[in-house]
């Protein structure tokens, strides 16, 4: 049996189809309860960060009728994974997904409307490096939508330690991520918790 808990931070082989195949599924409650903080116009072009089996940028690409999503990955697996996941929507042009990293996209400035991150930011090498670069491609006033099942409030982090440790999650307190966005110049920055939970979502916003 291959380490799956391994496999979140970059999904290879087959453990990787897996845990995508897991993903697609079980981040669904997730996805919605982060998607409900932003208001996603029809017309949007959307970049997806750490797309992984491809469900999200699938359902952003339903609220972007005349728009696009993006996404991007930087395992190669997630990339043909997610490629195949999204055929339909890829071959009406309305769809791409990339490989690369979040701390250097290589796509143009003032690009994209918004950015989404699902459970993604804890494998991130450099934070500050990831939030530069995000607030470099997206559009003046575009929002960066942040999500996660996972919280660093002093409590999660001791009870959920050997999932942390068998996921090489790196948490950060929310207060940090939300001082990480001021500092590399978002202007508004919402943090948001879900009642008796530790999901998180922070939404912030290039001035
Ligand atoms: C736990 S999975 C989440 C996938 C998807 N967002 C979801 O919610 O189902 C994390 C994904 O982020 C990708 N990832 C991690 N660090 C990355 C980075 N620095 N740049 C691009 N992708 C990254 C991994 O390859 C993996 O597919």
């Amino acid at each position: 049996m291959p380490d799956l808990w391994g496999q979140y931070r970059c999904p290879t082989g087959q453990g990787g189809r897996i845990v995508a195949e897991s993903m697609n599924r079980a981040h669904e409650p997730l996805t919605l309860w982060g998607l409900g903080h932003v208001k996603v116009e029809p017309d949007w072009v959307v970049l997806d960060v750490g797309c992984g089996g491809g469900k999200t940028v699938n359902r952003l690409a339903h609220l972007v009728p005349n728009g696009k999503v993006i996404g991007l990955d930087y395992s190669p697996d997630m990339v043909t994974y997610s490629k195949e996941f999204n055929k339909k929507l890829i071959a009406q042009n309305c769809i791409e997904i990339v490989e690369g990293s979040v701390e250097k996209t290589g796509f143009p400035d003032g690009f994209f409307d918004l950015v989404t991150a699902f459970e993604t930011y804890y494998f991130w090498s450099n934070l500050t490096e990831a939030l530069t670069e995000i607030k470099r491609v997206l559009k003046p006033n575009g929002q960066l939508l942040l999500v996660n099942e996972m919280v660093k409030d002093g409590k999660y982090e001791v009870e959920h330690a050997k999932l942390i440790k068998d996921t090489y999650v790196r948490l950060i307190p929310l207060k940090e991520l939300r001082k990480a966005m001021l500092s590399v110049g978002f202007g508004s920055v919402q943090a948001f918790m879900k009642a008796e939970s530790p999901w998180n979502t922070i939404l912030a916003q290039k001035q």
